[in-house]
């Protein structure tokens, strides 16, 4: 993307990756991503916050020619992951006496990663300061959002917040200022990346609450010149707080299973419950991991299959273990042919959350009467519970 003012002597500098449709070769982009560089000029030194993916890395030598940009004094890192370090190596072959400049964890990991030699940088700490003529960088240590060496930079003159993945979006646009268009692909990111460490995105929040800031400017997606929008709404989400919302995620063979996921629905809608309902056979994961941010209740519904349960419930299980969802309450519903497995196989992957369960739904075959006067049971115990915990 072209380059764009930001602030007095403040540019983006960084590159749209407009058809990417995966990341981590896991998460699927419908509106593909940016990696968010930024250049500054002080009256003695400039520096670059970030840098951009491999694959995009042009996009990033072309604009600092376009800002005839002879010398880089400093490369802040401000988070060691490929998307944004990996363009470092391209920076340090073509400004010789540029300085990388981050954590000592950070340091460790883009040696590892990507090489660097030790020589190269300037290990900074908490509340460090670098001063470019006139522009004062400030450093703050902000650990997993979404890795262990995950910092900020704060530019004190121009009170802008360069936070990295932290406030992140993943969206190609030449509208990066829009924060009309922010919630969901914040939301979506957040879910994706952020919401497994809710803990620590709480406490971050609460350091850079501390500071005057006019612009956040991280590194994907969206800039905010209205930071108290992206900030509530990462309040909202990394609270312990869940909705009155179940998601209903099944996957179903021949029907049996289905059967049942939808009358569950029709019973939770009658009861004024929100519902998200996903064929697991179709699901975008991306939506599934936003509904999960906030839904007090998760069903999962799938078949018997092979003595364990169908590969994709599984997947689901195993998606959410591993985000940490805050969902309160878990429920499971199954139809087998001569032997149940899928409740145990489930139950048993969810290891790192500590959910209550309904009692599980399990129908021979095709549902009959009774499964269905359980599943209308399951939605009373649903309403009851959803009711009490739900401000
Ligand atoms: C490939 C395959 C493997 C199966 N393996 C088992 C099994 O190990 N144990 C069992 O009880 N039923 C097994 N079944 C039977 C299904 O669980 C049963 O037909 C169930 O009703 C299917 O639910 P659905 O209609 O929601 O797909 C299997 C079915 C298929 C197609």
């Amino acid at each position: 993307m072209a380059v764009i003012k930001i602030k007095e002597d403040v540019f983006y500098v960084g590159a749209n990756h407009w058809d990417r449709r995966l990341f981590d070769e896991l998460i699927p982009l419908s509106e593909g991503t940016s990696y968010n560089s930024y250049i500054i000029f002080g009256k003695e030194k400039i520096a670059l916050i970030d840098a951009v993916d491999p694959a995009t890395v042009d996009q990033l030598l072309y604009n600092l020619e376009q800002l005839n940009v002879q010398k880089i004094d400093y490369v802040i890192s401000n988070h060691a992951e490929q998307d944004h370090s990996g363009g470092i190596v391209n920076i340090l072959e073509k400004f010789k006496d540029a300085k990388v400049v981050t954590n000592e964890k950070c340091k460790n990991m883009l040696m590892d990663l990507l090489l660097i030699p030790e020589d190269k940088f300037i290990v900074i700490k908490e509340k460090d300061t670098i001063d470019l003529g006139g522009k004062t960088l400030e450093f703050y240590l902000t650990p997993w959002v979404h890795w262990p060496e995950t910092m900020v930079t704060y530019l004190k003159e121009e009170k802008v917040l360069f936070s990295c993945d932290f406030f992140g979006s993943h969206i190609a646009t030449s509208d990066i200022f829009n924060d009309e268009h922010f919630y969901m692909p914040a939301k979506r990111y957040y879910a994706e990346i952020m919401s497994p460490f809710r803990n620590n995105v709480r406490n971050n929040l609460e350091k850079v609450k501390k500071l005057d800031i006019d612009i956040i400017a991280p590194s994907h997606g969206y800039i905010y010149k209205n930071p108290q929008k992206i900030i509530s709404a990462y309040e909202d989400w990394a609270s312990e707080n869940v909705k009155n919302e179940v998601i209903i995620a099944y996957v179903s063979m021949h029907g049996s299973t289905k059967k049942m996921a939808e009358f569950l629905r029709e019973e939770l809608i009658k009861r004024n419950i929100n519902v998200y309902f996903f064929n697991l056979t179709y699901t975008d994961i991306g939506q599934l991991a936003m509904a999960l941010v906030d839904a007090a209740t998760l069903i999962i519904a799938a078949p018997t299959v092979l003595a364990g349960v169908h590969p994709q419930a599984m997947y689901v299980a195993y998606l959410a273990n591993l985000l940490r969802v805050k969902t309160k309450f878990i429920g499971i519903i199954t139809s087998y042919g001569w032997g149940e497995k899928a409740v145990d196989s489930l139950k048993n992957v969810l290891t790192y959350i500590k959910p209550q369960f309904f009692t599980p739904v399990v129908s021979k075959g095709y549902p009959k009467q009774q499964e269905f006067l359980q599943l209308k049971n399951l939605a009373d115990e649903i309403l009851k519970l959803q009711k009490d915990i739900v401000k």
